[in-house]
């Protein structure tokens, strides 16, 4: 069976009060949309198609920046869920299969739960998911009779009695496109809002002699997101949910509550994270590597063995090959370090390649950055730069090569070769004695006047 997702993502969010569309504020670096869009992106669907209005230009590109495949239509009025779901008419045009509508504001819906929609379509026409809520507030509530749903009715419609049902839309829908595009045809704007209600097509459909039935999930998948506090709680839940599956998964994490991670995070089997580490995006750790405290990591790639911190920095591009070390306050940005490398005090290695075994000593600096360029360092293997080395780029250190302490290296160092790049020593005898009795005599002096 083909699947069309319709994401829907016209609102504004008034109450976000934020310039930025509501679903492109972030939960765990990633545009709400996106969490929405992966969720859907487990049924392989045919196209993805999403429903864009308030500042849509940039949802398009944030969209298409997910999925390059993505369709965006425009919604340029917010009539309502049904009108913004006949925006998707045209991108529908070819498509045989079924149609299911995710909203780009509820980020948490499961695969497995789509999944399971996708295989409820067999018995109904229509598929709606449905959840117990412990506070029903303003949730539209489903008015069923045995396994049938006989309609949906909104909460601003809604009877005291169909106010005290707990069974409540989600607002996801799955049906044939076709259909789908039919019933909404018929959907008119008579209610308390004067708005287009998608939820309209159950009744719509059950006068057609159709069937539309519930598929339940629980209340934490679908959890929307208006206001600023519950973004945060949002965040918040999505913490606890990785948090707890990457201990599921064989990762030790010592104090689970004290670190972050990105909603693409991997971290393999037998890793062992220390408290109070931040990952940004696109981070991957292999098993069996170490993190340690303080730690904070975006756009890496950590080997099998390795040992980062505590206090490191790993930014874009960073690399590090089985068994390297990272140590405190070592900041690492596009930079490979070979197998069983080692940085481990007070560095910054940036545009750099480091061969394998190489020691990098403390307080080493690659001048990356002439205020206008950036430039390469390439460090042979089994190199030793030693501490205190600037090393200012393009520069090239052969293999086995050493450089002086506290050297400035402007050019390369052939293999095998020490370089010293500092000034000469020089030793006056008796002079610091001398220097501070005068000092001292000066002090006395000022002391009586
Ligand atoms: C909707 C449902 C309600 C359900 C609730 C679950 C309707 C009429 N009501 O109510 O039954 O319990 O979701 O959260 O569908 N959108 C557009 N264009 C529009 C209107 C909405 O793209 O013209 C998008 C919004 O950006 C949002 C989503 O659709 O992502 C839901 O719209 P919203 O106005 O929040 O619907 P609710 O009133 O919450
Ligand atoms: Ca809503």
């Amino acid at each position: 069976m083909s699947i069309a997702l319709i994401i829907l993502a016209a609102g504004k969010g008034t109450r976000m009060e934020s310039d930025l569309p509501k679903v492109l504020h972030r939960i765990a670096h990633a545009p709400m949309l996106w969490h929405a869009m992966r969720a859907g992106q487990s049924l392989e669907p045919e196209r993805s198609i999403v429903v864009a209005g308030h500042e849509a230009e940039q949802v398009a590109a944030s969209a298409q920046e997910f999925d390059p495949e993505a369709r965006v239509v425009i919604q340029s009025e917010q009539l309502g869920t049904a009108h913004a779901v006949r925006q998707a008419g045209p991108e529908l045009e070819g498509f045989d299969g079924d149609a299911i509508v995710l909203y780009g504001d509820t980020p948490f819906i499961s695969q497995e739960t789509l999944e399971e929609m996708a295989r409820a379509r067999a018995e109904h026409d229509v598929v709606v998911l449905g959840f117990e809520a412990a506070d029903p507030g303003r949730y539209g509530r489903l008015v069923t009779e045995g396994d049938a749903l006989i309609r949906i009715v909104e909460y601003k419609d809604a009877t005291d009695e169909e106010r005290a049902i707990s069974l409540c839309n989600s607002g996801v829908v799955a049906a044939d496109a076709a259909v789908l595009q039919s019933l909404l045809a018929e959907v008119k704007n008579d209610n308390a809002a004067g708005e287009y209600y998608l939820p309209d097509i159950v009744e719509i459909a059950r006068a057609r002699g159709l069937s539309a039935g519930v598929v339940h999930c629980a209340e934490a998948e679908t959890l929307g997101v208006n206001s600023r506090a519950e973004l945060a709680g949002a965040e918040e839940a999505f913490q606890q949910a990785i948090r707890a599956r990457l201990m599921a998964d064989g990762v030790t994490l010592q104090a689970p509550e004290t670190c972050w991670f990105a909603w693409d995070t991997v971290i393999g089997r037998d890793a062992e994270i220390e408290p109070n580490v931040i990952f940004g995006p696109g981070v991957t750790i292999e098993s069996g590597a170490r993190i340690r405290a303080f730690s904070h990591l975006e756009g890496c790639h950590v080997s099998r063995g390795a040992i980062v911190g505590p206090f490191a920095r790993l930014r874009p591009g960073a690399e590090l090959a089985e068994h390297t070390h990272v140590g405190n306050f070592v900041e690492i940005k596009n930079a490979y370090l070979g197998e069983g490398a080692k940085a481990n005090h007070l560095t910054y290695l940036g545009d750099a390649d480091i061969g394998e075994g190489s020691n990098i000593g403390a307080g080493t600096i690659t001048c990356n950055y002439d205020g206008v360029f950036k430039h390469r360092t390439t460090i042979g293997r089994n190199a030793f730069i030693g501490s205190d080395t600037m090393l200012v780029a393009p520069v090239t250190i052969g293999d086995g090569a050493m450089t002086g302490s506290g050297s400035v290296i402007t050019d390369d160092v052939a293999p095998g070769a020490l370089a010293l790049g500092r000034a000469k020593q020089v030793e006056k005898p008796g002079f610091a004695t001398r220097l501070f009795d005068m000092l001292k005599a000066k002090k006395a002096k000022q002391n009586k006047g």
